[in-house]
């Protein structure tokens, strides 16, 4: 194992009725900004338990971040927040609105424009923000990352900002969600795990298992969720499940790969495709070009987590990333570029694009133009 500092300083309030608890975790004297997507909390009850919740507050909301926040939405955002003098931001969606409110936070206390943020991969300081989660899937109620897209640019980058003070999590929220976003949402959670799993066995014993069973649990609980979308325990699960597959809790002291990702925000910036489906996409893939440097871990992932022990090594290899793409199948997703109608234009345009970065991903570093093509012309 590693050398490694942990600390989380998120408050996870969870459960049914706990948005309720938002006056007492807020101070009285603070103006808050309330930020939301496109509307879907006002058909759950969201935003009238949020504005119940805050009555005798000083409130400006801010309204439209959409999936895959833009720098151009945000820079609206964080206009309306230095005129209206706030500091205490409130987001109350999914990822995208958390990701949008994280850059917002760190927009208010800076003079230039907000991309410069994303560019340089870090904020400065922050005004302080909290969380209402109502999308399992990104795990930014409990953690710093942000992941911002340019529509000018067709560019889409992740940066290192601020915790949220607070998340509140009651799985009850999650009963209106659509079946495509239950579907990327699990797969989002499942790559989130395998991006700091799947490297090399022998790291730690306790990472390793923490890991397959949040893996586990997915899988027994996808179909469920699928007959069963408004059960509060599968949903209560669900939730934990993404929470805990980004929080830094199955990372500690060991390798990440993140090529993955990567790779994924290409399609979405290039496609403007769900940022689960663009992984369901890419990640058979990655395992199937680095089976050399990742075999061995394959192999534990196949045996553990799908009781694949028989056959040569290239076939359990095999089998177990069939597996894999059966269960993203399985959700109701598609796993093939040519299903969304890509093809080798967009492949050579991400080639094209890591050579121009010089970038190269992955635990090794060795995820370069080249390799990522390899990647995606095994999923074409
Ligand atoms: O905008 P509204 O009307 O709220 O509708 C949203 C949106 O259309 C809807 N939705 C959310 N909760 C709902 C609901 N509809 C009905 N009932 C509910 N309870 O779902 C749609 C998608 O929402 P979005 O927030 O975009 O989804 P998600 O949470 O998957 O976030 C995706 C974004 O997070 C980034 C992704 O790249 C993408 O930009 N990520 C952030 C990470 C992080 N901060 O650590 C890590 C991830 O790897 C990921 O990259
Ligand atoms: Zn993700």
């Amino acid at each position: 194992m590693n050398n490694f500092i942990f600390q989380n300083p998120v408050k996870l309030i969870f459960g049914k009725g706990m948005i309720a608890q938002l006056s007492k975790q807020i101070p009285k004297d603070k103006k808050i900004m309330i930020t939301f997507g496109g509307g879907s909390v006002k058909k759950n009850g969201v935003y009238a338990q949020v504005t119940e919740a805050l009555k005798g507050y000083k409130t400006v909301e801010f309204w439209g971040i959409e999936p895959n926040p833009s720098i151009e939405t945000l820079r609206k955002a964080i206009a309306l927040g230095k005129e209206e003098k706030v500091d205490f931001l409130l987001a109350v969606g999914g990822g995208s609105v958390v990701d949008g409110t994280k850059l917002i936070a760190a927009g208010l206390l800076y003079e230039g424009d907000a991309w410069d943020i994303v560019k340089a991969g870090q904020s400065g300081e922050t005004v302080p923000l909290a969380a209402i989660l109502t999308l399992p899937a990104t795990g930014s109620e409990m953690n710093r990352a942000a992941v911002i897209s340019n529509h000018a640019t067709k560019e889409k980058y992740g940066f290192t900002a601020n915790y949220p003070v607070f998340s509140i999590l009651d799985p009850e929220t999650t009963f209106t969600l659509p079946e495509n976003q239950v579907a990327y949402g699990i797969i989002d959670t499942f790559i989130h795990v395998m991006e700091q799993y799947m490297t090399t066995p022998g790291q730690s014993r306790v990472m390793d298992r923490w890991a397959e069973g949040i893996l586990q649990t997915l899988i027994e609980i996808a179909p469920k969720i699928k007959a069963n979308p408004r059960n509060y325990d599968l949903m209560a699960d669900f939730m934990m499940s993404a929470t805990m597959g980004l929080n830094g809790f199955v990372a500690m002291g060991v390798a990440q790969d993140w090529a993955t990702h990567s790779i994924g925000h290409e399609l979405t910036a290039l496609h403007g495709l769900s940022h689960g489906h663009t992984l369901a996409i890419v990640f058979p893939g990655t395992l199937d070009v680095l089976r050399d440097s990742k075999g061995d871990k394959i192999l534990q992932y196949g045996e553990r987590i799908w009781g694949i022990t028989n056959g040569s090594r290239d076939e359990r290899i095999d089998a177990t990333i069939a597996k894999t793409d059966e269960f993203f199948r399985s959700v109701g997703v598609t796993t093939r570029l040519s299903e969304e109608g890509i093809g080798m234009e967009t492949i050579n345009e991400i080639e094209r694009r890591f050579n121009e970065r010089g970038v190269a991903f992955g635990e090794n570093e060795d995820v370069t133009g080249a390799v990522t093509k390899q990647i995606l012309l095994k999923r074409l």
